[in-house]
């Protein structure tokens, strides 16, 4: 399926949208008409209006690790606040290249294949100028996070999906063969998956490898909760995959591994012939990210194994996926099996809302607990299964205080909601 529409509300008829009165034209170009307000901040807002538990939209309510804080301290009280070198400070393109020799045996030249941006939002954006134009598509599975359609919209792309199916968010390979053409010029993949938590298998990175060689396809890969996977998934990088170094860009981002969002330190992996054209419009967008995150990072990464931070990371989100599971399940919204990342998907299907949408504002404004609407990763919403994601990247308090709240759906569903 291919489309051209604009998720959010429309800006072409938004009062807002239009500039001083003495401006009487619409001042928001055309490009970015779709780009209204977005379901997370429209679900936030209801949050904060209704004092709900936000379970909504993707963050941690705990503290980092006070390591990488520490190091970030010094970092700014050392005097490194002046501009980064554009394409990411040494020390931080070093640490990330050794984690992935560690992890992978690969071989990484720091100054040619990584690229440090402001957060994975940003590299996804360049990556999408950088590599695709006008009439050019892009393949995604749908559903995506919510930045990928923007970005294309921007690169004056189009996107093609390909369906996950849940349960267990399978795709068919025949449809995903039928989505790449002539055309394509880029896979989108993200891997562990928000909002689904499929972790892409090896055959199934098979299959896609296989057609990105078949279309002379350049992969970039959204890998942002790498660190976050689940009992026997396993995360694989497509570009581990044979042949496949070449022609793929790997994004991540430190904000979820060291539960630092705001940080916003991503970066992106990949041959130079892929990382060039991503330096070129990164120099344009952003330049360089934040001087003193960047070296918080570094130190990060670089002492992360032995101080056993990932095994801590793995069990404490093994936990928090289990508690929330559990109280899910016991509300009548039971969850979906999920491999990584941190939501759940909860199914609403008997509960006899019209829509997510619907469901999430009953749920925010009347039990006090805030969650998002899938079809907001959906080019057409109707097409998105009844269900809602809730985010477990939350304190046992939080999720205690959620768990109090949702123990009155069953109730209040019963008595015709
Ligand atoms: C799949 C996916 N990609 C990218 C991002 C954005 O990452 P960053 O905060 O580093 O820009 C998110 C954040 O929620 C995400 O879920």
């Amino acid at each position: 399926m291919t489309r051209h529409v604009h998720k959010g509300n429309d800006l072409s008829h938004n009062a807002a949208a239009k500039g001083p009165e003495n401006v009487t034209r619409d001042v928001a170009s055309p490009r970015v008409h779709g780009f209204g307000t977005s379901v997370f901040t429209e679900m936030s807002r209801l949050a904060n209006q209704h004092g709900a538990v936000n379970l909504g939209q993707g963050f941690p309510d705990f503290p980092g690790p006070s390591f990488v804080k520490d190091a970030a301290k010094s970092a700014i009280d050392a005097n490194l606040n002046q501009y980064a070198v554009s394409h990411g400070a040494p020390r931080l393109r070093a640490a990330i290249a050794s984690m992935w020799n560690e992890r992978y045996g690969m071989d990484i030249d720091p100054d040619r294949e990584i690229t440090v941006t402001s957060g994975a939002t940003e590299a996804i954006f360049d990556a999408v100028q950088a590599l695709a134009g006008p009439g050019d598509e892009i393949v995604a599975f749908e559903p995506f996070y919510d930045s990928y359609l923007p970005s294309a919209i921007m690169a004056s792309a189009t996107i093609r999906t390909v369906t996950l199916r849940p349960p267990d968010w399978t795709f068919d390979p025949e449809e995903a063969a039928a989505a790449f053409g002539p055309r394509t010029r880029v896979l989108l993949l993200n891997t562990p998956h928000n909002p689904t938590g499929k972790v892409f298998t090896r055959d199934e990175l098979a299959v896609l490898a296989e057609l990105c060689r078949r279309w002379d396809v350049v992969a970039v890969t959204d890998e942002v909760y790498e660190r976050i996977v689940f009992d026997d998934a396993e995360h694989l990088p497509l570009a581990t995959l044979p042949g496949m170094w070449e022609r793929t860009l790997t994004i991540n981002s430190t904000g979820k591994t060291f539960s630092m969002t705001g940080w916003k330190v991503g970066y992106a992996i990949g041959p130079a012939s892929l990382n060039a054209p991503l330096r070129a419009v990164h120099q344009f967008v952003t330049f360089a990210s934040a001087t003193p995150f960047q070296e918080a990072m570094a130190t990060a990464l670089e002492q992360a194994p032995e101080l056993g931070y990932y095994a801590d990371l793995s069990r404490d989100y093994h936990w928090r996926r289990d508690a929330l599971k559990a109280v899910l399940d016991g509300a009548n919204l039971p969850t979906l099996p999920v491999a990584g990342a941190y939501f759940l998907m909860s199914d609403i299907s008997h509960l006899g809302f019209e829509s997510d949408v619907e469901f999430c504002r009953w749920l925010t404004s009347e039990i006090g607990v805030a969650a998002i609407p899938p079809s907001a990763f959906y080019l057409d919403p109707a097409r998105a299964p009844l269900l809602a994601r809730f985010c477990f990247a939350k304190r046992a308090e939080t999720i205690q205080r959620a768990a109090e709240r949702l123990a009155m759906v069953p109730e209040r569903t019963r008595a015709g909601a």
